[in-house]
């Protein structure tokens, strides 16, 4: 049997902003999804017999990394919520990719055929961010250009149905005690559609007004580079406050959100919508870890304390 299994992502800086030409900070988060793969007579899935040319998310991974006249059985098993902006389509596709191969296969490999495959099944449009922070672990700024800062990764490009897209992939290493440090996130149990709410602002983007907070989001995204290398935990929660407050004004928080937020607070450095938004999650940069998750629980959330997760997708069995 082989299993793999890779991390959600939740996105510290630059959510819609990257879309506007910023920089998108992700890190990888202890929720995981898991993946394992045995020889069978069938194809089978989670117990269920399963046409592999029928799944787009499979499909271009077995025609890359397996044999379709040898059957596998397929189980998954994620503890990473669904539409919540945490990544969960991405860490099965990359555990997926790794398990499914039967030969050794690098990191970067498996995050570029991860992300074909979510391509492929998502109508060409995916951004390589949650697929890269999945394989990869860690701090991960997935930006338009090379940042010379940062230790480049790989350069991605993708054709969708409105142009060329060209991402270049980077890790960034952060101090010990910015790594050490607990996050809360806080899940409104509200799905998130990243469509949707990219469709929204979109058609804001008109209003000069709107334009400006998202230019501020994108300067925070880029100094919050910076500001991880050297900054103090008050520094990034200050700043974490005030990308929530910009995507307040954007107009991607809900009600959910914001009481998740209030709940957090007293016991953070700082807290924000991470993600799409309209629904979904907070993430919290956590003082103490359990009153902020119970505070979240109170307020009507569910609440996982996390670190920033620096082990990427990982090949349990062999
Ligand atoms: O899908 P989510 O919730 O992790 O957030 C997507 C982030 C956006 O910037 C809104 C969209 C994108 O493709 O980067």
């Amino acid at each position: 049997m082989r299993v793999a299994d890779a991390p959600g992502k939740a996105i510290l800086f630059g959510e819609h902003a990257v879309l506007y030409g910023a920089p998108a900070v992700a890190i990888a988060i202890d929720l995981r999804a898991s993946f394992s793969v045995t020889n069978s007579e069938t194809w089978i899935l989670n117990g269920e017999e399963f046409n592999p040319m029928e799944n787009p998310y499979l499909l271009p991974l077995i025609s890359k990394f397996g044999d379709f006249e040898s059957p596998l059985c397929l189980n998954i098993e994620s503890k990473i919520p669904i539409a919540a902006g945490l990544g969960s389509s991405a860490a099965l596709s990359v555990a997926s990719a790794l398990a499914i191969s039967s030969k050794p296969q690098s990191i970067e490999k498996i995050a570029r055929a991860a992300h074909h495959a979510e391509a492929l099944a998502q109508g060409g449009r995916a951004s390589p961010t949650d697929t890269s922070t999945s394989a990869l672990g860690g701090v991960v700024v997935v930006a338009p250009s090379v940042i010379d800062s940062l230790e480049h990764r790989w350069a991605i490009d993708l054709e969708s149905p409105e142009g060329s897209n060209h991402w270049d992939v980077h890790s960034l290493q952060i101090p010990e005690n910015i790594a050490g440090l607990s996050l809360v996130i806080g899940y409104t149990g509200v799905p998130s559609s990243t469509k949707e709410m990219v469709e929204i602002v979109a058609s804001r983007m008109t209003s000069d007004s709107f334009k400006s907070s998202m230019d501020e989001v994108s300067s925070l995204a880029q100094s919050s580079i910076n500001l991880l290398k050297t900054g103090t935990p008050s520094m990034i929660g200050d700043a974490m406050n005030q990308c929530h407050s910009l995507l307040r004004e954007i107009g991607v928080s809900s009600l959910e959100l914001e009481s998740l937020i209030d709940a957090a607070l007293p016991f953070s450095y700082g807290a924000k919508l991470t993600g799409a938004g309209g629904g979904g999650c907070i993430l919290a940069l956590a003082k103490n870890p359990s009153a902020c998750a119970k505070a979240i629980k109170e307020a009507g959330g569910v609440a996982f304390v996390t670190s920033i997760a620096q082990q990427g997708v990982q090949l349990k069995t062999n």
